[in-house]
């Protein structure tokens, strides 16, 4: 039974048994995710003071070197996760290869391998704009006692045990599902607890905000465009609100309460778009399906893509599920 001003660490625990593989060693894992989290938002928050404080690559008072913010979130995430011996693997979109933990251990019990994207929507950090972390966990596939390989990370977004984002922004919340509804929690930045805020989250069936980056209007496929002229149509509840940060986390976290959809679709210049499939795509569809929305690459549904490479790219469009269809008829009609 859900309480009052019940606590993300209260909530873990409550719900552990919940979970279908319930050993305790998923909430660990959780409950090192806030922990990172409450870190990298400490650092996030003096983004502002880089006059004062000093720029990336400059030398702090105490002699440490100031570390860009998103090589020093994917530092952190990485340290919380090996230190505390949680995973057997993790991936980020900041490393070119996978890293494998404990793999010379053969007593080394630990099931789970995570992907991040530790900073996400980067460019916003100069201009105090709303960052994130995307986070997204798998069981291996491969035998306990063994190293890693790239199998364990390549499983379908279908397979994920637990997804979620951090978003930094005028307060910081965590946002995470393990495949039994959403939930978010907000920070209380006065005695760092993140409490529970957010229950049950759903995507409203339709919306009126349509987020994409129409700079690159010219170079997307007919498709789309013509989703967004039917976007911009005086007609019924349209035309829609255009509403675009740049960061998806911020992007997706504003179409979940509000009702809308995200868009990055593949383009001539960019054929595969840009988003990345396991760092961004798979966590983004897990939990938009887990909030009654809906993610697809226009003919395909995100969470079914067999993935190839760790750092594969491909186009993104997802949020509440009638705006969704709307697109995948546009796509299906140019076809
Ligand atoms: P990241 O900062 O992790 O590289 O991700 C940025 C991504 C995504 O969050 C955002 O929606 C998109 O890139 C913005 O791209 P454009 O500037 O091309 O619109
Ligand atoms: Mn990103
Ligand atoms: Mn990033």
């Amino acid at each position: 039974m859900s309480q009052k001003n019940q606590t993300l660490g209260e909530f873990i625990i409550e719900h552990q048994s919940s979970f279908k593989y319930s050993s305790g060693e998923l909430s660990r894992l959780i409950n090192s995710i806030r922990l990172a989290a409450k870190v990298v938002n400490y650092e996030v928050n003096k983004a502002g003071l880089v006059d004062i404080l000093g720029a990336a690559g400059d030398t702090n008072v105490q002699g440490e070197s100031q570390q860009k913010l998103d090589v020093y979130a994917n530092d952190k995430f990485i340290q919380m996760l090996t230190n505390r011996n949680i995973v057997c693997g993790i991936a980020s979109e900041e490393e070119d290869h996978f890293i494998a933990i404990n793999s010379n251990d053969k007593n080394h019990q630990n099931k789970y391998i995570v992907l991040i994207d530790p900073l996400d929507g980067s460019s916003n950090i100069d201009v105090n704009v709303s960052v994130g972390t995307i986070f997204s966990v798998y069981r291996r596939v491969t035998d306990v006692g063994t190293p890693v390989s790239l199998d364990d990370f390549l499983q379908k977004g279908s397979e994920q045990v637990a997804a979620g984002y951090i978003i930094y922004g005028t307060s910081t919340m965590l946002v995470y599902t393990t495949g039994d509804g959403v939930n978010g929690f907000t920070l209380n930045p006065a005695i760092g607890t993140f409490y529970l805020s957010h229950p049950n989250m759903q995507f409203p069936k339709n919306g009126k905000i349509y987020s994409v980056n129409e700079g690159n209007y010219i170079h997307f496929p007919q498709g789309i465009k013509d989703y967004i002229k039917y976007c911009q149509m005086e007609e019924g509840d349209r035309p829609y609100t255009s509403r675009y940060i740049g960061s998806l986390v911020s992007d997706f976290h504003r179409n979940m309460i509000k009702g809308g959809i995200y868009l990055y679709p593949k383009s001539s210049k960019t054929s595969e778009g840009k988003l990345r499939l396991l760092y961004e795509c798979n966590p983004m569809a897990f939990l938009a399906e887990q909030a009654n929305g809906k993610a697809t690459n226009g003919v395909q549904r995100i969470l079914d893509i067999q993935p190839t490479e760790l750092h594969q790219r491909v186009p993104f469009i997802c949020g509440s599920t009638n705006m969704v269809e709307d697109v995948e008829a546009f796509i299906k009609a140019t076809q």
